[in-house]
């Protein structure tokens, strides 16, 4: 159907600065807003393009407020939950809330204990742009994070990773550390066997070997690479075993009671961290500091730091590197701006 232009005369009598104001005043922002889920997350994924995003996050300014933790009651279950907010905006252009529930007795019903929703602004006129499934934004952007920091810290040819742990972030950081180095066998050590040799059917057509292995010394024996990402309150990966080259990627405690490595694989690494305020939340990080194991000003640099080419990653083939992650809202911000982009 043709449209039917109006003609000059009947706009006679109005002002164009009042079509215009009446327009802007019954827009309703509400009704673009973009709901992006899990699928739409895993559609667009492209890690290279991820790791590349977060680097350059972490070279501008943002601006990261702490985040909040408040407890609450949860009578029925008798354990209390958590609410995490965690704020982060660049002037002028995005700001992001990630809002996140954790709800430790959800696993006795067979749910997952963390639900959340990550929320997008336009940061000049204030409009929501988009909800995002923010627990696979979660899984996403951490991977990432580790791959970036093996970008400085991981040998060049590093052909062997070991992951340890076989949750949510297990096949993330695998495709995300074999985007970066040319991985040529993973190996992969979870508490329960079954679990491990599962995780493999996410990597059928993988230009990479795959094969779960009974035990973590096996692996580390071989690997260039060591992930680990669990919930284990104790070490799992002991300085004994670590050798000259081996790059450790710490991502699962993040408590400061718990941690993953022991002293000694401290001792033995260079150490760097996500950022310096997060990474003293876990025991990784805050237990060695308390041993006198570890001096806060032995930690060699931050991501801010390595990817602003202010302090150098590996010095040479022999040196053991360990990179410490918590998580940082920049690092949410980051991905959440680039999969709306990509989809509005
Ligand atoms: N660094 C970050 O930015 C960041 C971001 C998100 C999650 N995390 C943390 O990473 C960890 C893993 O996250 P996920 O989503 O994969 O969790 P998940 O619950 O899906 O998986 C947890 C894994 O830990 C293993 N595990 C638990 N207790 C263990 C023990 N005692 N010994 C050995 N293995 C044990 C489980 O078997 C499972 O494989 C969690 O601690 C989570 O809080 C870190």
């Amino acid at each position: 159907m043709k449209k039917a232009i109006p003609s000059k005369g009947s706009l006679k009598g109005f002002k164009i600065s009042k079509i215009v104001k009446e327009t802007v005043q019954s827009f309703n922002p509400m009704m673009l807003l973009k709901n992006i889920t899990k699928e739409d997350l895993e559609k667009n994924l492209d890690y290279g393009e991820l790791v590349q995003t977060l680097k350059k996050a972490f070279q501008k300014e943002y601006i990261v407020p702490p985040r909040h933790h408040h407890n609450y009651q949860n009578p029925k279950v008798g354990t209390d939950s958590t609410l995490l907010l965690m704020p982060a905006w660049q002037v002028g252009k995005y700001l992001g809330v990630k809002m996140v529930t954790v709800s430790p007795k959800n696993g006795e019903k067979g749910l997952p204990s963390i639900y959340g929703i990550y929320t997008l602004f336009d940061a000049e006129k204030g409009f929501p742009l988009a909800q995002i499934d923010a627990p696979t934004l979660t899984n996403q952007r951490t991977a990432a994070t580790s791959a970036l920091a093996s970008t400085f810290l991981s040998k060049k040819n590093s052909k062997k990773l070991l992951m340890i742990g076989t949750g949510s972030l297990a096949p993330e950081l695998i495709k995300a550390h074999t985007t970066v180095r040319p991985i040529e066998e993973v190996m992969i050590w979870g508490r329960n066997f079954k679990k491990a040799k599962a995780l493999k059917k996410h990597f059928k057509n993988a230009s990479f070997k795959i094969k779960a292995i009974e035990t973590i010394q096996e692996g580390i024996k071989k690997a260039d690479i060591i992930s680990c990402a669990t919930l284990s309150p104790e070490p799992l990966v002991f300085g004994k075993n670590l050798k000259a080259g081996q790059h450790l990627d710490l991502v699962g405690a993040y408590q400061p009671t718990t941690r993953e490595a022991d002293d000694k694989a401290i001792q033995k690494s260079s150490v760097f961290v996500d950022t310096y305020e997060g990474a003293k939340e876990s025991g990784d990080i805050l237990i060695p500091i308390q041993n006198g194991i570890l001096k806060e000003k032995d930690i060699r640099a931050d991501l801010f730091e390595l990817c602003r080419g202010e302090k150098k990653g590996r010095k040479n083939a022999k040196e053991i590197t360990c990179f410490k992650s918590v998580g940082h809202a920049l690092e949410d911000l980051a991905a959440a701006k680039l999969i709306y982009e990509k989809m509005k």
